[in-house]
């Protein structure tokens, strides 16, 4: 269960009928992100080969080729054990170092890989997809039966290589945006491999597709807070496991939004870690943030002798306080989950992705492109 709590300011929210932007929407062609209609059956049947024969699963992508099925897999996965088989992102950097100490860390392991890229052009992915092709093909015979390769079925490398070497391949539509495939192939796959039910994932989003007055409620908020002059929405989580859910949830509002001299600037603020850095800046700085908790509220039974009192409790405590003192320089809003579970966190993808793109709206910008970004694949593709 989750409950928005976005009311604790009587604010009068932007008055706009975002009803009929969502209905103009659903006139067009609806992408695939909202259809929430994968084909659930044949990631499972892969998932399961590769769940009986890896010890290690990397996922070779970047952005949105990534970042979701990492923001599901570390929510819903206990601290300190490695999922059977381990997932390893890498393509997310140009750090030699970091190939060379995986392939060294893989070299006794049974290899799978999956190389994901909507476009099969993208130079990280595709200058580390270079060097563990290598690999896989001097270490197995069954090479091309270890790489599965994500991509669109139209052009690409990626798509040549697939065809070439009979790879495995999940092929998504030219039109799928990378901060919205999480609930596609692109982020079903790693999530399933990691052991994590897709079917409780998509019932959680088809729940929040049932229900869009928070999400109504919450893109007005957002929009209030802009007209107020808080430009920075911080995102906000008490349980570390969910920091690569604000990484997805950066990257998510940033590309969606950041247009046009415009746009509200996503942070991430983990707690209670970060109220000893940028805690400070938050209740002292120049008052142009806003935060967006999302507060767990777990029920472990871990009593702190020290304090008399259950370590729960003391994180409840400091959210409460945190919200409080920062008050009137940081507006704080929650959304509190009752546990992390896939149903839930598949419900908060939909509801931000649906909130992200009637944001765009209300900005007047296109919520499907990232010219900014295509515009540095293209600079630096210019000079390889
Ligand atoms: O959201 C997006 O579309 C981007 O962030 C892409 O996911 C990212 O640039 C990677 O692109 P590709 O999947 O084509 O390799």
């Amino acid at each position: 269960m989750i409950k928005f709590d976005f009311d604790t300011y009587n604010e009068t929210f932007t008055e706009c009928d975002l009803e009929s932007i969502h209905s103009d929407f659903l006139k067009g062609d609806i992408p695939n992100w909202y259809r929430l209609d994968e084909d659930r059956d044949a990631i499972s049947k892969c998932a399961q080969k590769v769940r009986l024969q890896a010890d290690v699963f990397i996922v070779i992508g970047i952005g949105g080729s990534y970042l979701g099925a990492q923001a599901v897999i570390n929510a819903l996965t206990p601290y300190f054990h490695k999922t059977k088989p381990e997932i390893i992102f890498a393509g997310t950097d140009l750090s030699s170092e970091y190939l060379q100490n995986l392939l060294e860390y893989i070299d006794d392991k049974s290899v799978y890989i999956n190389v994901i890229s909507k476009s099969g052009t993208t130079l990280e992915t595709l200058a580390t997809f270079s060097v563990l092709f290598d690999y896989m093909q001097n270490k197995y015979d069954d090479y091309n039966e270890r790489i599965i390769v994500t991509t669109n079925g139209e052009d690409g490398k990626l798509l040549e290589m697939a065809n070439e070497y009979h790879f495995p391949k999940f092929l998504i539509s030219k039109d799928t945006i990378g901060r919205y495939s999480v609930l596609t192939a692109v982020g079903l796959l790693p999530i399933a491999v990691a052991g994590i039910d897709i079917n409780a994932l998509l019932k959680g989003a088809r729940k929040a597709k049932d229900n869009f007055d928070d999400c109504y409620k919450y893109v007005k908020l957002r929009d209030t807070m802009y007209q107020e002059g808080r430009i920075v929405e911080a995102f906000t989580v008490y349980e570390p496991k969910l920091a690569s859910f604000t990484e997805w949830l950066k990257q998510l509002f940033a590309e969606s939004q950041g247009k046009e001299n415009g746009g509200i600037l996503p942070i991430s603020v983990i707690n209670t870690r970060d109220l000893h850095s940028l805690g400070q800046y938050l209740q002292e700085g120049i008052p142009m943030i806003f935060s967006t908790v999302i507060f767990v509220n777990d029920d472990i039974n871990l009593n702190i002798k020290a304090y008399d009192m259950p370590m729960d409790k003391i994180n409840e405590l400091a959210f409460e306080s945190v919200a409080e003192a920062n008050y009137p320089h940081t507006k704080t809003n929650a959304i509190i989950v009752d546990e992390l579970n896939e149903e839930n966190i598949g419900y908060l993808i939909f509801f931000f992705e649906m909130s992200a793109m009637l944001g765009c709206s209300l900005l007047g910008v296109k919520y499907d492109n990232q010219p900014g970004v295509n515009n540095y694949k293209e600079v630096l593709n210019r000079q390889m």
